[in-house]
């Protein structure tokens, strides 16, 4: 293994568009922090850096939906998410943001770099451009009718109705969400960072001298590599972001997933004046900390961009963890299904490390994971109560009640006595293992063994028995509960930094050193202080609120989803008497290739037999609709669907969750009868 000589820890930088939840703590923050304070105890040379992601589209939009300017939208969260950092003691040595003045200089030099060098492709291509805003529109910006699905709220990038990606230019009926204007292609030109230059490097640094990354991690990556890479735009045409200096390039930023990246770089530059040292050196080591939706960016294109520019290290892991689920369903910000930290730290005062504990105990390190409140109960009251704070209080009470406090010298020790100081080095070994391999979950698990060592250690001695009997054993007794205590307190910082920090207080002791663990560390006839718990039980009646706090939002978003559509205008009965509709059968059906939503029906409508495509492939299976009796809309003109003309409309109901459901007659009946 390589000898580093410092280490550059990054996170994720979050955009500043919503508060942050869980799911940013368990997957990201945690883990990176309790990494940072390992080798911080050790006496490494390491830095935490985080900071806001400012820049993008969301931002813009939420901005002009709320009528403020995009800085004032990432004030405010860019503070909240901040703030709610710093009370979980996460301990960012930096935690900035990208709107700063450095970081926009910086980013910019980057790009420059680059293209001096000739390392970008300058390209002109059609864009969509509203003429009334006068402005080109980011992807986000337009929304029509999905060519697959008929979808009419599809975004320029996908149809969040079938799930298909998209180019703005497949839209159907496209428009202008600033305006509702109908855009234009127009010309515009823009840099892109040919990926496919550093395609074979990528494939060696990761593929062959990366093999012990994170499976999920590495396989994201194989997949990519092996799909092949293509040249992507670093540019956009946007008001909002780092503008692209270089000539023509009036009215675009850089690319958000460009600049942010960089913002680990320029963070780091307004933290030290010796910030090249991290990033440059080769004895140097850094590590991403993100999320899975992060790894194409962290694993390919920021080290393409940090190879192009020549004098920058690599990561040498990217641990990035999967997602955290609550309760079942994803996290959602707009469907506001989140345990958000700020609001967990007004519900859950001085509660902090039971959230650090539960997340994790319950990291989604390998695969993705639920949180539930019954769990984080029953980990509050049956590990951390029962198993941490109980045999703390029981070491620190009894060494009060007999002895005023303070610690009594050890006798001679027994071979039980022995063995059990024996164990706490290897409790030590394991916690550094795991935490040094990323296995945060293990880490912790190994670090309680230490606690569950001290329980099995008294209730295996009695000392409350002893007392009456045999003082002097009592004494060793005690002076090595006190001993598992104080080590405790010491292998848990990482963990659970305020317990550990109460604990140093009840003990009257200093941080000490994580090479002492295992040791006799705490001195004869030291005085303590007195205790209180260190954790308490959480009642069914505190969880019960926070359930009902969730099953509330999700009565609210039915709520939502219920509101069925208001009657239409009236019309005339020339006007309905326009529509053909008729009853007809069923006769062949099959899916359409490449499509999730679409069959492909023949249907005997009396006239003939026709072709229909019908968007109900996600509620009937070909096979078994074959020789249903069905209402069709005869004379609909044809239209082309996936190179296939359908001729008609099958007529369908649909619920206000989207189920949908044939419209048939109660008895058999021709086909070609007429509905009216
Ligand atoms: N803002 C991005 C997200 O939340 C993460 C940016 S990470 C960085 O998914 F590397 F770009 F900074
Ligand atoms: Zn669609």
């Amino acid at each position: 293994m390589k000898k580093f000589n410092r280490t550059l820890v990054t996170t994720a930088l979050p955009y500043a568009n919503g508060p942050v939840h869980i799911g940013h703590l368990a997957g990201v923050y945690v883990p990176a922090d309790i990494y940072t304070r390992y080798l911080r105890i050790k006496g490494e040379d390491v830095l935490l850096i985080g900071g806001s992601d400012e820049h993008g589209v969301p931002i813009t939009i939420k901005a002009q939906k709320e009528g403020i300017t995009p800085q004032d939208v990432v004030d405010k969260y860019h503070n909240i998410i901040k703030d709610s950092f710093e009370k979980f003691g996460i301990t960012f040595d930096i935690y900035s943001r990208t709107s700063s003045k450095t970081h926009h200089e910086t980013a910019s030099e980057f790009f420059k770099t680059l293209d001096n060098k000739g390392e970008f492709i300058v390209k002109t291509s059609e864009q969509y451009y509203d003429a009334i805003a006068n402005q080109f529109l980011a992807d986000r910006y337009i929304t029509g009718t999905c060519p697959h699905c008929n979808n009419d709220g599809a975004y320029g990038d996908q149809c969040e109705s079938c799930g298909t990606s998209l180019n703005a230019t497949d839209l159907i009926n496209p428009t202008s969400s600033i305006t509702g204007n109908k855009p234009e292609l127009k010309e515009t030109k823009h840099w892109y960072l040919p990926l496919d230059k550093y395609e074979n490097d990528l494939k060696k640094w990761i593929l062959e001298d990366h093999k012990e990354w994170k499976p999920n991690v590495y396989g994201q990556c194989k997949s990519w590599l092996d799909t092949g890479l293509h040249p992507r735009a670093v540019t956009r045409d946007l008001n909002w972001g780092v503008p692209v200096p270089a000539e023509g390039a009036e009215g675009k930023v850089l690319y958000v997933w460009f600049d942010a990246p960089i913002g680990y770089i320029s963070a780091t530059k307004e933290l030290t004046p010796d910030w090249e040292k991290y990033w440059k050196a080769d004895d140097s080591k850094m590590v991403h900390f993100i999320g899975k939706d992060n790894i194409v960016f962290h694993c390919i294109i920021f080290p393409a961009m940090l190879k192009a520019e020549g004098s920058y290290i690599l990561p040498d892991n990217v641990p990035a963890n999967e997602f955290l689920n609550l309760e079942g369903d994803k996290i959602s910000t707009s469907r506001n299904w989140a345990v958000w930290l700020h609001e967990y730290l007004e519900e859950f005062p001085d509660k902090q490390d039971v959230l650090r504990y539960v997340l994790t105990a319950n990291a989604p390190e390998t695969k993705d994971n639920d949180f539930t409140w019954k769990d984080f109960q029953a980990r509050n009251n049956n590990e951390l109560v029962a198993i941490l704070g109980n045999f703390v209080n029981r070491a620190l009470v009894l060494t009060h009640k007999y002895y005023n406090g303070i610690i009594p010298a050890q006798g001679e020790l027994t071979d039980f006595d022995k063995e059990t100081l024996a164990q706490i080095p290897v409790f030590k070994e394991q916690v550094e293992k795991n935490l040094e391999t990323y296995h945060f979950r293990e880490a912790l698990k190994e670090a309680m063994n230490l606690a569950r060592l001290g329980n099995k250690y008294l209730a295996d001695t009695e000392p409350w028995k002893l007392i009456k009997t045999d003082e002097e054993r009592v004494k060793t007794i005690m002076n090595i509960s006190l001993q598992i205590t104080a080590n405790l307190s010491t292998l848990i910082e990482p963990f659970l930094p305020f317990t550990a920090s109460k604990l140093r207080g009840f003990l009257n002791i200093e941080t000490l050193a994580w090479e002492n663990i295992g040791a006799n560390v705490i001195s004869n006839h030291h005085q303590i202080n007195t205790a209180s718990l260190l954790f308490e039980k959480i009642e069914d009646e505190t969880i019960q609120a926070q359930v009902d706090k969730l099953l509330a939002t999700k009565a609210a978003n039915e709520a939502e989803k219920k509101i069925v559509a208001p009657a239409k205008e009236n019309i005339n009965f020339d006007d309905f008497m326009k529509l053909d509709v008729r009853v007809g059968t069923i006769t062949a059906a099959e899916k359409v290739a490449k499509t999730k939503k679409l069959l492909k029906l023949t249907v005997d409508t009396g006239i003939d037999q026709r072709t229909v495509v019908s968007g109900i492939a996600e509620h009937y299976k070909p096979e078994e609709i074959i020789g249903k009796q069905v209402s069709i809309l005869v004379n609909l003109e044809p239209k082309q669907l996936k190179g296939i003309e359908s001729q008609g409309m099958i007529l369908m109901a649909e619920d206000a969750d989207g189920k949908l459901s044939f419209v048939s007659p109660d008895q058999s009946i021709k086909p070609g009868s007429e509905i009216r």
